[in-house]
């Protein structure tokens, strides 16, 4: 498997991971949404702020991550190959480019439904604290900080 930028030519690859996934991802409902995503991650890619892992020409995970804000934007694992450390080391290599002296924040499901069990874990095990209650899309969400102290002890 290779871990590394994304392209222009990974974006099919990319949206039909994000269609795997797309239910779990609040704002990505309509066909019309979907479409925005897609000029979103191309300029994601265009800014070299897309990570993915590429295997026989599937994308098995995306991050989308934000030098501007130190925020990880985007996360997602095809669901058949998960806990194989394929985010860990997205998130790795998203770290190897931010500024190490700043909180790095990530907004994800709030505690209670089921779609937040593995990536309230997942940020947890990575060591990311948990943070304010705010809405994304309409939707309930909680901020995750790596605060600046753990990621200069990377
Ligand atoms: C969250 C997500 C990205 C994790 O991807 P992954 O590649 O399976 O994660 P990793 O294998 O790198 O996990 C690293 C560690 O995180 C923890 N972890 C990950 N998933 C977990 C789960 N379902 N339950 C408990 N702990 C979990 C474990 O400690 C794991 O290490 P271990 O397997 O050695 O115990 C993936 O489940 C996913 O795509 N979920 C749907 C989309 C999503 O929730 N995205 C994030 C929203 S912002």
């Amino acid at each position: 498997m290779q871990f590394r930028l994304a392209q222009e030519q990974d974006i099919a690859a990319w949206m039909a991971l994000v269609k795997q996934v797309r239910d779990v991802f609040p704002g990505l409902e309509t066909d019309e949404a979907m479409a925005e995503h897609k000029a979103t991650v191309l300029r994601f890619i265009q800014n070299d702020s897309a990570i993915c892992a590429v295997h026989e020409g599937r994308v098995l995970g995306a991050l989308l991550f934000s030098k501007e804000n130190n925020a990880l934007c985007f996360l997602a694992v095809d669901p058949a190959c998960r806990r194989q450390h394929i985010a860990q080391k997205l998130v790795a290599l998203m770290l190897a480019r931010m500024e190490t002296d700043k909180d790095i924040t990530v907004t994800t499901y709030r505690e209670g439904g089921p779609n937040g069990i593995a990536a309230r874990a997942f940020y947890k095990r990575l060591g990311f604290s948990e943070g304010g209650l705010t809405e994304e899309f309409g939707c309930p969400v909680q901020e995750f900080v790596l605060k600046k102290q753990t990621a200069g002890q990377r």
